[in-house]
């Protein structure tokens, strides 16, 4: 799958990206590939600079995200599928998206992909699409608006699924 979806030159410009994507936290070097070894209750996130996975930063405050849940320990890959699709631009729409972030759970780890504006439906389902597409994800994942997630925690509602 590597080899096809990266080209040389796209990863190329993976390097070059990295020098302007928020990755240089410590995570990166020690864990980027690893989040199973990753302490329980763990959260990591690559964003794009100056943005911040928090629903108040500006730029994702009319957004969403996109989830998709791993057993314990079967995160690894696609983790890094994750970073390297969107330090390598392999999204088409990929100016929407804010960032990636993992969560380590006793049970779980999940992923979920942070974008702009929750309420453009074109650009949420071609993300998710690309998303699955990229990783061979099979289950359905769902996208969670932000607003939901704030007013109604839990019981926030699936707006897209694919
Ligand atoms: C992911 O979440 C769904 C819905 O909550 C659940 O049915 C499924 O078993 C979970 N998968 C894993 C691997 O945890
Ligand atoms: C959705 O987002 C894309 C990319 O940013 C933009 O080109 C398009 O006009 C937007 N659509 C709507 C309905 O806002
Ligand atoms: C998705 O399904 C294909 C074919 O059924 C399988 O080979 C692949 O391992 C599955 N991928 C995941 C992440 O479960």
């Amino acid at each position: 799958m590597f080899s096809t979806f990266f080209s040389r030159v796209k990863m190329l410009r993976v390097i070059w990206y990295l020098c302007w994507w928020d990755v240089a936290d410590t995570f990166v070097y020690n864990n980027i590939h690893h989040p199973s070894k990753l302490a329980v209750g763990a959260d990591f996130h690559c964003f794009k600079n100056k943005i911040e996975p928090k629903w108040e930063d500006p730029v994702c405050a009319n957004g969403g995200k996109w989830t998709m849940n791993f057993s314990r320990g079967k995160s690894d890959t696609c983790w890094l599928y994750t970073l390297l699709a969107l330090i390598g631009e392999q999204f088409d729409y990929g100016d929407e998206i804010c960032g990636a972030v993992i969560n380590v759970r006793v049970r779980q780890e999940k992923i979920a992909l942070w974008t702009r504006n929750a309420a453009n439906e074109t650009a949420q389902v071609s993300i998710g699409k690309q998303w699955k597409e990229f990783l061979d994800y099979n289950d359905t994942i769902g996208f969670i608006f932000h607003d939901d997630a704030k007013k109604l925690d839990r019981a926030a509602k699936n707006r897209y699924s694919v």
